[in-house]
């Protein structure tokens, strides 16, 4: 039996890969995005998912699309991520990120439509007591971003309560590479994740590389990130809806792979993949930057039965840098 999958931010970087995989997996896909930080090609290479542009605020075409398509399950990507935005202007976050999630589980709650998984972030922890960071550690978020997910993690769990809701909060670790066919990846403007800032700066576009804090207690004195490829995130979010559909109880899960690399490394490993020098210089620490961020994951292993399969580093390099250099031929013609 055909299920319908209703993705939120599908035009964005991670959603629209959710959207390749649940479309191989058989799932018939809406994509509902406003296209404010999404991209229109994302959804045109998506063939035989439903498009619609519009906003998760808008309670009338929320109610519209449940009536319209058997929906069964939604994923919510849709959001503002932009953890120094959150921080000069925190009211467009909780507008957006809160108040828009609110208007869509309650259109949800209306339309009877009872799962539902959420994008959530490790930015809820803020800086960890201890490594790996588990589920239950203690989620006390550093800015308005990182507290507009916690929000939502805790208007989901009411709604659990009250209305049945089955959720999952996935708190993705740092999201990184790109679709290994090229065709989609990681394009924000402007580009806030390190990776990408450093393949521009490969292809001589951009800002160039700073390296906030080489004195942080680390190996080589810069912040360690838990890197999870794109594909990894994409695969867990359809083996959640898996789990919910066969009846998964309200629960939430790391995404990452145990393991962390250094700025430092991510850079030196950039240089042998691109084979570019790419410069960069160093700077004094930023404020509210914890030293180090890993995942524990067992219990997406344990439970789910995911691990990440491609989140090595050069795989991510090599995707995410195949993808970069596509996009940037493709802008430069235009
Ligand atoms: N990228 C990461 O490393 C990372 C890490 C942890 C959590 N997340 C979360 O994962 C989700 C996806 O992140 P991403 O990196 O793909 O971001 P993205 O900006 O690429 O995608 C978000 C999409 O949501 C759309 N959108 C935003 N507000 C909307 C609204 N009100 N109505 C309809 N569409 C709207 C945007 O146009 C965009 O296409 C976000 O919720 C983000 O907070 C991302």
């Amino acid at each position: 039996m055909s299920c319908t999958v209703l993705v939120t931010g599908g035009a964005g970087y991670i959603g629209s890969h959710a959207v390749r995989e649940l479309q191989q997996h058989g799932y018939d896909v809406i994509i509902l995005d406003n296209l404010s930080c999404g991209h229109q090609d994302f959804v045109d290479k998506a063939l035989g998912a439903q498009f619609i542009e519009g906003d998760i605020s808008d309670r009338a075409l929320l109610n519209h699309i449940f009536a319209t398509y058997p929906i069964q399950a939604v994923m919510h990507f849709a959001a503002y991520a932009y953890v120094g935005e959150s921080v000069k202007n925190p009211a467009k976050y909780y507008r957006n990120n809160v108040v828009g999630s609110l208007t869509l589980l309650e259109a949800m709650v209306a339309a009877q439509v009872n799962k539902m998984i959420f994008s959530s972030t490790c930015a809820t922890y803020g800086t960890p007591d201890a490594l790996p960071i588990l589920e239950e550690s203690p989620q006390h978020p550093i800015n308005p971003y990182g507290q507009s997910k916690l929000m939502v993690e805790q208007i989901v769990q009411d709604f659990t309560e009250a209305y049945g809701l089955q959720s999952i909060c996935f708190r993705y670790f740092n999201a990184a590479g790109a679709h290994p066919n090229g065709d989609i990846g990681e394009d924000h403007d402007p580009e806030p994740h390190l990776i990408p800032k450093i393949l521009y700066a490969a292809l001589g576009k951009g800002e160039g590389i700073t390296i906030f804090g080489t004195d942080y207690p680390t190996p080589d004195g810069t912040c360690i990130r838990d890197y999870v490829h794109v594909m990894d995130l994409a695969r867990a979010h359809v083996m959640g809806l898996g789990y919910l559909l066969a009846g998964g109880g309200s629960t939430n899960f790391n995404l990452g792979t145990g393991h962390g690399f250094s700025v430092r490394e991510m850079i030196q490993t950039a240089r042998q993949v691109t084979g570019q020098p790419i410069d960069c210089v160093e700077c004094d620490r930023r404020p509210g930057d914890p030293p180090v961020l890993i995942a524990d994951y067992t219990k997406a292993s344990n439970v789910l039965g995911w691990k990440a399969q491609c989140s090595d580093l050069k795989t991510i390099l090599d995707d995410a840098w195949a993808w970069h250099q596509k996009r940037h031929i493709i802008h430069d013609k235009d």
